[in-house]
């Protein structure tokens, strides 16, 4: 089975399940600029293109990190399934049409607060964030939140993917599947 079937597959299982707000919460790790590994939860928006898509920003830390290093990671752990899922891939930038059309679905706070803010950038103060922020909303009124120049996303392709289900006897199952030669391999690991 290509993994990325498998994939939607268990994220749909989980979804049934799970009651959490953000199922789509995935850890995603990049290489630090100073070798120190970087993570942080962002929102798996879909797959495309055999390809992980997340969004955001690419002016921050991740998207500086992403510039210098296009290797990163993306780990998933469903509760309702006690289900692993890590992925390893290449990372590119999605097009501008695409950032767009995937901007156009954010809720309009969200999309204030991509326009106005830099994400990562120092603030004064809660205070300070709080009234630019109810400022800009009355500024803008009823008009159009264009995508920002700095709002886009990734693919991340993946070269690994391991699943790893638990189990009550302990002996959990983790299948690792590889890109070799442009086949997915697939390996049996020990627990
Ligand atoms: C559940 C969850 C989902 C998130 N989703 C995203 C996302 O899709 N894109 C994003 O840029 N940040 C997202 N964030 C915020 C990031 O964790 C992080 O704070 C932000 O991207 C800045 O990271 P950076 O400084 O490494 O660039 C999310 C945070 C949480 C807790």
């Amino acid at each position: 089975m290509n993994p990325l079937l498998l994939f939607e597959k268990w994220f749909s299982e989980e979804k049934k399940l799970n009651k959490l707000k953000l199922p789509a919460a995935c850890c995603l790790s990049t290489n630090g600029l100073d070798a120190y590994p970087n993570s942080r939860f962002v929102s798996l928006k879909e797959i495309a293109n055999e390809s992980f898509v997340i969004t955001g920003p690419l002016n921050s830390r991740k998207g500086r990190e992403i510039e210098n290093s296009s290797k990163a990671a993306l780990s998933f752990w469903w509760p309702s399934t006690e289900r692993q899922v890590r992925i390893q891939g290449d990372v590119s930038k999605i097009s501008n049409s695409d950032a767009k059309i995937y901007f156009k679905q954010r809720n309009r706070d969200s999309k204030i607060v991509s326009a106005i803010f830099e994400q990562g950038k120092e603030i004064q103060s809660i205070a300070h964030l709080q009234k630019h922020f109810e400022q800009q909303k009355r500024e803008y009124d009823l008009e159009e939140i264009k995508c920002p120049k700095n709002w886009s996303g990734i693919h991340i392709k993946p070269i690994r993917i391991e699943f790893m289900e638990f189990k009550k006897s302990r002996l959990h199952e983790r299948k690792l599947y590889e890109q070799i030669n442009n086949e997915w391999e697939i390996t049996i690991l020990q627990p």
